[in-house]
């Protein structure tokens, strides 16, 4: 029997993605697609890549009606969105992922400080989990409502992990450089993301202050051994979709490239969507999973400097949003993880 799924936010870019891919899922079905305005126009306007897949008219966001048709939502809507609508659905038994970042900090303190927002729900936020999947898989398989990461701390935190849970990370520094596609920004216009402007432009950005920095510290944290602190700069490169994050880390006592492989390769053994890279073989690159859910991921050690490089690729509109918050959907649902996500990337 098909599960009933609505998507919030269905004309942006990660609503346009969540589209694409349930249209493989062997059970979830789009049931509803929600907007603030276009109502009865058929989300095939604004979604060309679904006309004649999904023929579903938009309608208002209705937690009532919500509620009548389906089971679990997905709010693909800015920061500060969610949170009302959230605590709606759950209240009428609605499973709720939210893409946004209104779900993704438990310090609502650590929110207003970056976000500048208040919690109106800080109830539903108390039960809410961290949706990065391969991190938090036991917790995402009890949650009803899950923050689904952003797309460059999921990257970089992959990037990490391994270090990190191993205890071998100084945590207290760590130099992350990322560069994303202009999708990351979402489909509303601005300067920087003008095709004049972005095209044979590198762009830095929200230097020493991106949002995203809390959420890596955020999830390094969890590893214990002290609180990280992460020093993030972010990039705009004029592509349309992915991320590439280089993470220079300082290791807590000398470690070989061979430990360094061993550890990565046996921390992410029989995940489905994290491929590492052996030393001899290609670094991670945003054409290779471009489209897919899969997270590539490398790691290198400099004798000269004795730091530890690891690297991460992913397409920010999966792996980096809506194939993760399927992969969420999956696991809080006790279906197979992958299901509806075995798609290759798109090449070359
Ligand atoms: N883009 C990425 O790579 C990426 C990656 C990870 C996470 N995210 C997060 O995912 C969420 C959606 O991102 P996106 O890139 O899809 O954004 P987007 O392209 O701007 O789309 C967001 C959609 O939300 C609706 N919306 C806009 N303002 C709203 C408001 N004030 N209240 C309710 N609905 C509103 C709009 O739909 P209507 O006008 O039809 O209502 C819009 O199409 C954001 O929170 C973003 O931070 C994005």
């Amino acid at each position: 029997m098909a599960f009933p799924v609505a998507i919030i936010g269905a004309t942006g870019y990660t609503g346009g993605e969540l589209l694409r891919l349930l249209v493989h899922h062997p059970t979830a079905r789009v049931v509803f697609v929600g907007s603030r305005s276009n109502h009865g126009q058929p989300i095939s306007d604004f979604q060309p890549h679904v006309a004649g897949l999904i023929d579903l008219p938009l309608e208002p966001v209705d937690p009532d009606v919500i509620a009548s048709r389906c089971r679990l939502a997905f709010l693909a809507v800015p920061r500060g969105a969610a949170m009302d609508l959230a605590g709606e659905l759950v209240a009428r038994d609605v499973k709720v992922i939210d893409l946004g970042t209104d779900f993704r900090f438990k310090d609502q303190a650590v929110y207003k400080q970056w976000y500048g927002l208040d919690h109106t729900r800080p109830d539903v936020l108390e039960e809410a989990v961290y949706g990065l999947t391969e991190l938090f898989r036991q917790q995402v398989a009890q949650a009803r409502v899950v923050g689904n990461p952003g797309c460059y701390p999921t990257a970089t935190s992959l990037a990490i992990a391994p270090l990190a849970a191993a205890g071998k990370l100084k945590l207290d520094d760590v130099a992350v450089t990322a560069m994303s596609g202009v999708s990351g920004a979402g489909r509303d216009p601005k300067a920087m993301y003008h095709l004049p402007h972005a095209t044979e432009n590198v762009q830095p950005y929200g230097v020493a202050s991106h949002r995203h920095t809390p959420e890596i510290e955020m999830v390094l944290s969890s590893f214990g051994k002290g609180s990280a602190t992460v020093s993030f700069t972010p990039h705009l490169v004029p592509m349309s979709r992915g991320i590439l994050s280089t993470c220079i880390l300082t290791p807590s006592e000398t470690v070989s490239a061979e430990e360094v492989q061993e550890l990565y390769d046996s921390f992410y053994e029989g995940e489905p969507f994290v491929r590492v890279l052996p030393q001899d073989g290609p670094l991670p690159h945003t054409k290779a999973v471009l489209g897919s859910n899969r997270c590539d991921v490398a790691v290198r050690v400099d004798p000269r400097s004795g730091k530890v490089i690891a690297l991460a690729a992913i397409d920010n509109l999966v792996k980096g949003a809506a194939g993760q918050a399927i992969q969420n959907m999956n696991v809080m649902m006790g279906w197979d993880e992958t299901a509806g996500l075995r798609l290759p990337a798109v090449y070359p």
